[in-house]
Formats: structure tokens, sequence, C-alpha cells
């Protein structure tokens, strides 16, 4: 195979000349030499591995491409840099699209276990020696810590609040291998998972280490709960069997962690799980509403949408749980770079406007470009995203409460869970139909009960031992198996 130069240019750099070989993709030359992108790893649909071809080199657009840009933009020379391959020399410019910076959510809301009602958490300084717990919310996006006095967690059961010593969060640093959890289960299969396992390790040192020199002593316990694949990447355990049929986890047992060989503090404890995509993380949301009773005579909803949605139905003495992916359409818009909230908020205010109709399609005037609302542009392409998110939630919605034979009258509450769901207008949820109107008004955003439930989890034996018991007793639907999925999912597309 004969070798190319690719000239690349790059705003306030010098010119570099990479050879890169007839065929290759310039995403992996581009990465290879260093040009590194927080993207959807070369799936032709998150739009930021823009590159800009000089003069008129630039090979003909495919279909990936005219989604993408404008037929302006098209004509300048834009392509997607995963979409094509190196055929000749060129000179290119990049013009990555940086995601925006997402950021982690700590809070959760009072009131959601029941003893501590309309109580909210209360940050102090540690007093003398009294001991502390980190909890970790190993998201797939974001990593958020906390330390909390471990005698805090029996008081937050009683009524009492959480103390809350320090924070601290970051960005995970899988992200630099694709944004959503196929991408990474993807470069693992392709030999990095040991390069996975330490950039989230590392991480993880550093933010345990910054709290504990902050607090000036070492935590007693911590204690971290991730989705399953998060989980196994973490641990290196093989992730193979996770992204094929049927789907089988290594392990959903609790497991042991040191984080890196010359760290001195205790081991990370990670939490249980209840399958392949119901992870330790939503376990420990469910511990954090109260969900795990034996009896679970309440009806009650479970919902957490972040890169996932996942959801539980508790009543009549079950729980069940079950997932979807939902893409990037919760954590901003495919190509838009829009805050997944914002998202929500701006399709109910296009829909009362009539920018787009019932079936999501936008006006003639803003098919093309995209509806502008200041910096924000929403694409055809996000609206679509967001559509199909929200049709497998609903639907999914739907059949767990038919699984449990309860209508929307049956239930008592519904909490929406995830950093997502903590800034959501629930009204405008309803309004584009993220869950059954009908359950509008019972609605409760919680915040991060991953966070807290971890908290709870680490901090007390007993609540470990019944989050294992939820964990074993967790029934899980799978949605695509079940009869009716895909006409209830297709009857939810329209807003
Ligand atoms: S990496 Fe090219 S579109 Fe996402």
């Amino acid at each position: 195979m004969s070798e190319k130069k690719v000239t690349v240019r790059q705003e306030g750099k010098e010119d570099k000349v990479i050879d890169a070989p007839e065929g290759a993709v310039f995403l992996q030359v581009l990465k290879m030499n260093g040009y590194s992108l927080v993207c959807c790893n070369g799936k032709g649909t998150c739009g930021r591995c823009r590159i800009r071809f000089c003069g008129n080199g630039a090979p003909l657009p495919g279909a990936a491409d005219r989604i993408a840009f404008t037929a302006e933009q098209l004509r300048g020379g834009y392509r997607l840099a995963c979409m094509n391959r190196v055929r000749q020399d060129c000179c290119i410019q990049v013009e990555f699209v940086e995601s925006r910076q997402v950021e982690a959510v700590t809070a959760y809301k009072g009131g959601i276990t029941k003893p501590a009602e309309g109580k909210p958490e209360e940050k102090a300084m540690p007093g003398g020696d009294e001991p502390y717990i980190i909890a970790v919310d190993l998201g797939t996006t974001t990593i958020a810590m906390q330390a909390v006095a471990l005698s805090s967690v029996r008081e937050w059961q009683r009524g009492g609040n959480l103390h809350v010593f320090g924070e601290y969060s970051c960005m995970n640093p899988q992200r630099q291998w694709g944004s959503d959890v196929l991408s990474r289960l993807q470069a693992a299969a392709d030999g990095q998972a040991e390069k996975l396992a330490e950039a989230v390790r590392t991480a993880l040192a550093e933010g345990i280490g910054q709290l504990g020199r902050k607090l000036g002593k070492a935590p007693q316990g911590i204690w971290a709960a991730g989705n399953t694949a998060m989980e196994h990447l973490l641990m290196g355990l093989d992730t193979a069997s996770l992204g094929r049929y049927p789907f089988t986890p290594v392990s959903l047992e609790e497991m042991e962690l040191l984080p890196e060989p010359e760290y001195k503090g205790p081991r990370i404890g990670l939490l249980p799980g209840i399958s392949a995509f119901v992870g330790a993380d939503i376990a420990a949301g469910l511990l954090a509403c109260g969900f795990g009773e034996r009896r679970e005579e309440s009806c009650r909803l479970f919902i957490d949408l972040g890169t996932n949605g996942e959801m539980a139905a508790a009543g009549k003495g079950r729980l069940i749980c079950t997932a979807t992916a939902a893409g990037p359409a919760f954590e901003g818009g495919a190509a838009a770079n829009v805050p997944g909230t914002d998202m929500i908020a701006l399709l109910a205010e296009m829909l009362e406007t009539g920018i787009i109709d019932e079936s999501g399609l936008l006006e003639d005037a803003y098919f093309e470009k995209g509806w502008q609302k200041g910096a924000l542009r929403i694409t055809q392409q996000d609206i679509r995203a967001l559509q199909m998110a929200k049709a497998a939630v609903c639907a999914g919605v739907e059949l767990l409460m038919e699984a449990l034979e309860i209508g929307a009258s049956d239930v008592e509450q519904v909490f929406l869970a995830g950093g997502f769901g903590y800034y959501l207008d629930v009204e405008k949820a309803a309004r584009i139909g993220l869950f059954p109107a009908e359950l509008a008004d019972k609605v409760t955003a919680v915040g991060n009960t991953s966070l807290l439930g971890t908290c709870l989890y680490g901090g007390d034996p007993s609540l470990r031992e019944k989050t294992k018991d939820l964990c074993r007793r967790a029934e899980v639907m799978n949605l695509a198996e079940q009869p009716g999925f895909e006409e209830r999912y297709l009857g939810r597309l329209n807003f």
C-alpha cells in the first residue's frame, strides 16, 4: 500500500505533514498523530470530526457528509474525517468541534428517602477524627465524588442531614474513545481495554487523592457505582460478552479494586448491578429512592436518563427493570451540541409556535440548516434523535406498567433521576411525550441518586445486604423482545 502526504493545518499551529497509508480513514490518521477528539468514534453521527479540504481537493461527499453540512459548507470543502479516506496527497484544515463540557451533577434532593423528608443535605468541615467515606458516581460522561461523614449516613436514615465534607468531579477520560458505551466496548474489543482501564483509574486516584489532601486524612472506605460496562472497563474484565447477544456480564457482584499499584488508601468497592443494561448506578438510585423493600407494596416508577435510559417499576411485590439506549439525545443534540434539557424546552416551544409539526418535521424554511435560537441550532437530525429516545423511554414506561398490571392512577410517585432529570422542566417533558401525560403531576426530579445511593451503601452494611437482595430479586425486561414494543415505540414517536 502506498503512502500519501497529508498536510494538516490547524489554527494557531504550524502545518504538519503526515505520511498516511492510502485508504486510511482521516479520523484514524489524525488521532494517531495526536489530534484528539471526543466524538462518536467514527460512526458519522456526531458531526464533530470536521475537516476542510484546501483548494479543490475534497472528495465527493457521502450521505453522512450531506447530513452534517449545508450545501455551502460542502462546496467549501467540509467533510467528516471519519467518513473519508486518504486517496491522494492533500491538504486539510482540522476544525474539530470540541464537545460541550458537561457539568457533573452531585446534587440530590432532600425528601427522596422518607425519613429525610424536606431536609436538604448540609455541608460542614470535618470535626476532629470524624471518619468519612468517599462515594463515586462513575458515569459514562462524568465522574462525581463526595466525601461524606460516616456517622451521618445513619443520621440521614433517621431523618437527619447527610454531611458532605467535600466534592470532586471531572469528565470521564474514556470519552476520548467515544462518548457512548458501545464505542468504548468497541475500543476495548480493538485492543484498547488496558488503556481504557488505566485512564479511568488515574482519574479516580486523582479525585480520591485531592479529597484526602483537602480533608487531611484518608477515607475509611471508598465505594463506586457505574453502569455495568463502566464497572467492567474499570476492573479490566472482559467486555466482549457485553457487546453481543445474549449480553452476559462477567460479574454483577460487588467487586474490589486497587486503582494504582502505589495507591495507599483503602480499596475501592464497586456496587453490585442488576443486568448488563441495568447497572450498579441504577441499583444505588433505587436504594436512594426507597425501593428494595421485600413487599414493594406501593406502585412507584424510577426513570434515569443519561446516555442510556434506565427504568424500573415497583408494586404488587415485584420490581421490574429495563433499559434503552438513548444515544446523545439527552446529553446534547447529535450535532448541535445543545444540552438535553434545553433541547426539550426548545422542542416544546417549537411545537407551540409551529416551527415543527406533531411529527417532528421542521418548517421548510429551517429544514436544511436547522432552527437557531441564540447560540443553539437545532437540526432535523437532533429532533429525530430526541424523538427516538423519548419514544423508547415512554414505551418502556408503559410496558413496565403493563407488566405490573397497573395504570397511571395506581402510580404514587415517579422519580426522575440523573443529572439530566435534575434540571428538567417536567411540564415541557410531558408536552413532548417523554412519559405518559397522566403521570406528569407525579414526577419528582431527584438528581444524582446514584451518588446518594452509593453513600448509603458505603456507610451502612445493612443497606449493602438490602441492595444485594434488590439486585437478586429484580426482574429484567428486555424491551426489544417485548411483544408490541415496536408498535408502541412507533406510536410514541410523534409529539
Ligand atoms: S466521529 Fe465523525 S461524525 Fe462522529
